[in-house]
């Protein structure tokens, strides 16, 4: 499993060199399309896409600052990453407290939960941003896997 993984990647880099001449159409930053996502009792049950997560890249997701910035608001057991805000609760054992589901829903749109909300919708529905910058238009901020990595790290912190 863990051998199949690691021989994906140097396929996903050569992907990545040729998505860009598809990237003005697409819904998302990497070539990815968007899919459709469908909220029951707060929470997101199918992964987007179908796709599967992977909590270890989802971890450097979470702390990457031009990435998920997770750590600008959120305690993380990231010993490395020493600096984080304290806007928004600490996510140390989440995944003991929230279904799978649910932290999808808070990852991908947390204005579901509270209007008001200062956490960025990581993977909020393009049409429904308006006043975006011209570059971020039709975007998510992450795409469908990253989305889903993040969601398996988060599931994994018990
Ligand atoms: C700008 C600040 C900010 C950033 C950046 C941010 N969040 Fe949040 N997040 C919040 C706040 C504040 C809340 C508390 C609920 C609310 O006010 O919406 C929250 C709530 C959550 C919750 C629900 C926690 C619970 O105990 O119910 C999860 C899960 C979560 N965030 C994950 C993330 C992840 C993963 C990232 C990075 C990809 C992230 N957040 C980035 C501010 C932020």
């Amino acid at each position: 499993m863990q051998k199949t993984r690691l021989f994906r990647l140097p396929l996903l880099f050569a992907a990545s060199l040729i998505i860009p001449t598809t990237y003005a159409t697409d819904a998302s930053s990497s070539g990815q399309p968007y899919y459709e996502w469908k909220v029951e009792n707060f929470e997101i049950k199918e992964p987007l896409g179908g796709l599967e997560g992977n909590a270890v890249r989802g971890k450097a997701i979470a702390g990457n600052q031009s990435r998920g910035n997770c750590l600008a608001c959120h305690l993380l057991p990231i010993p490395e990453e020493p600096f984080f805000g304290n806007l928004g609760p600490p996510l140390t054992g989440i995944g003991s407290r929230q279904s799978t589901g649910m932290i999808r829903l808070h990852v991908v749109d947390q204005s579901r939960f509270n209007p008001e909300t200062v956490m960025p919708g990581y993977y909020r529905t393009p049409a429904q941003l308006n006043r975006v910058a011209k570059a971020l238009k039709g975007k998510t901020w992450l795409n469908a896997q990253e989305i889903e990595d993040v969601v398996a790290y988060l599931t994994s912190l018990k």
